[in-house]
């Protein structure tokens, strides 16, 4: 459960990406596709080599639908609710998969941020994480 503190810390650790959004989205996709490879599958009309226009576009698109979901963090259900549609009718994308692009985003936050990223911030973001994650995969029952 995300408290009220958990949030501040999101929030707060959001605005400090200042303009670097679309770097941090395309190198979580990029470790991702590396660290777990079968989650090129997915992607197999996709140049993925580490900063093709494809990654660097796609990683744009999830970092904003994560600053909505940031900005609607009390209602994620809703904010959320068409890209869960899609993930779970349309892309298929097994649910295994939203924890492995959870954990290399993380890992492209705490590159970015360094100390910024303290073990509180990680905790808030791993929560919040988990709650997008069970949004996107709501739709598979
Ligand atoms: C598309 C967000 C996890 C596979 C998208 C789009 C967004 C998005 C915003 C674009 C939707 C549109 O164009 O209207 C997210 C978020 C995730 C997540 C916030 C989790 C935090 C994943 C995972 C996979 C995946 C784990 C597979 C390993 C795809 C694919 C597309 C897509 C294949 C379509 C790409 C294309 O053809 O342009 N996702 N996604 N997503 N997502 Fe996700």
């Amino acid at each position: 459960m995300l408290t009220a503190e958990d949030k501040k810390l999101i929030q707060q650790m959001w605005g400090k990406l200042g303009g670097a959004e679309e770097e941090i989205g395309a190198d979580a996709l990029n470790r991702m596709s590396h660290s777990y490879p079968p989650t090129k599958t997915y992607f197999p009309h996709f140049d993925l080599s580490p900063g093709s226009d494809q990654i660097r576009g796609h990683g744009k698109k999830v970092v904003a639908a994560l600053t909505t979901a940031i900005k609607n963090i009390d209602n994620l259900s809703q904010a959320l609710s068409e890209l869960s549609n899609l993930h779970a009718y349309n892309l298929r994308v097994d649910p295994v998969n939203f924890k492995f692009l959870s954990q290399c985003l993380q890992v492209s936050l705490a590159t970015r941020l360094g100390k910024d990223y303290s073990p509180d911030v990680h905790s808030a973001v791993d929560k919040f994480m988990s709650a997008v994650a069970s949004v996107l995969a709501e739709k598979y029952r």
